[in-house]
């Protein structure tokens, strides 16, 4: 959800204004999800490098989630979306972390759109603590594969990301996901985050469908065509 702070700036604004205008344009794009079927969406709210941020906009950080989890919770239950947390929840305020495992226990069982909300998370982060999950389970070398790294993931049964769509044009992976991108589709936008509506979003999805995921081997007509 990137722009959130130039798109404040712009207007005059407080960073924090543009993360508000940021929360709302998160609940255009949840609506526009269940709308068009898609099953998984996963925001970067706050990465494991945030606290690195003046304190204002940190404590406001937490506060909008905080506030979002009160306002939103009832309509996120009503559309059937079942809320994830992915990232380190220990490091959070003990009332904050309550209210982010009672959002998520209260939607387990709806299944229309998985919303994953990575909040304190980094992915290197997240591969350092499968490393160790491993070690302590006495996990045998030989049985290290991609598939058992997958499963002591946050992402843990959610699938890799088909698309990934950064706002505000910038071109890095900023620590998101990893290992789960390996093959994902990207989708890179001018606009800032709170301008990033259904209309767009509805573009990025187009896109997407229009590409031709290889995973690395090469298109099937080429294939048979080519000496190797
Ligand atoms: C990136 O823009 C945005 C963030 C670091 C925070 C995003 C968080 C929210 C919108 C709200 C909190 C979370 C939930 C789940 C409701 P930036 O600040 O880096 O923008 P800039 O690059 O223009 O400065």
């Amino acid at each position: 959800m990137d722009g959130n702070g130039r798109w404040a700036l712009k207007r005059g604004l407080p960073r924090l204004a543009g993360h508000k205008a940021g929360t709302e344009n998160l609940r255009r794009i949840i609506r526009a999800c269940v709308e068009f079927g898609v099953k998984y969406l996963t925001i970067y709210a706050f990465s494991t490098e945030n606290w690195g941020r003046p304190r204002e906009e940190v404590n406001g950080l937490m506060r909008i989630l905080e506030d979002v989890i009160d306002r939103e919770l009832q309509e996120l239950k009503d559309q059937g979306v079942q809320l994830r947390h992915l990232g380190r929840l220990d490091q959070l305020a003990p009332n904050l972390q309550e209210k982010v495992l009672f959002a998520v226990q209260t939607t387990e069982q709806n299944s229309r759109l998985i919303v994953n909300v990575a909040f304190n998370y980094g992915g290197r982060d997240e591969i350092v603590q499968a490393i160790q999950q491993m070690i302590r389970d006495g996990v045998p070398a030989a049985e290290v594969s991609p598939e058992l790294v997958s499963r002591y993931l946050y992402t843990a049964g959610v699938p890799d990301p088909d698309l990934i769509i950064r706002t505000s044009g910038e071109l890095r992976i900023s620590n998101f996901l990893i290992w789960q991108a390996a093959y994902s589709e990207w989708y890179v936008t001018p606009t800032f985050w709170p301008d990033f509506g259904k209309e767009e979003f509805q573009k990025a999805l187009k896109t997407y469908a229009e590409r031709d995921r290889r995973y690395g081997k090469v298109a099937a007509p080429e294939y048979e065509g080519s000496n190797g």
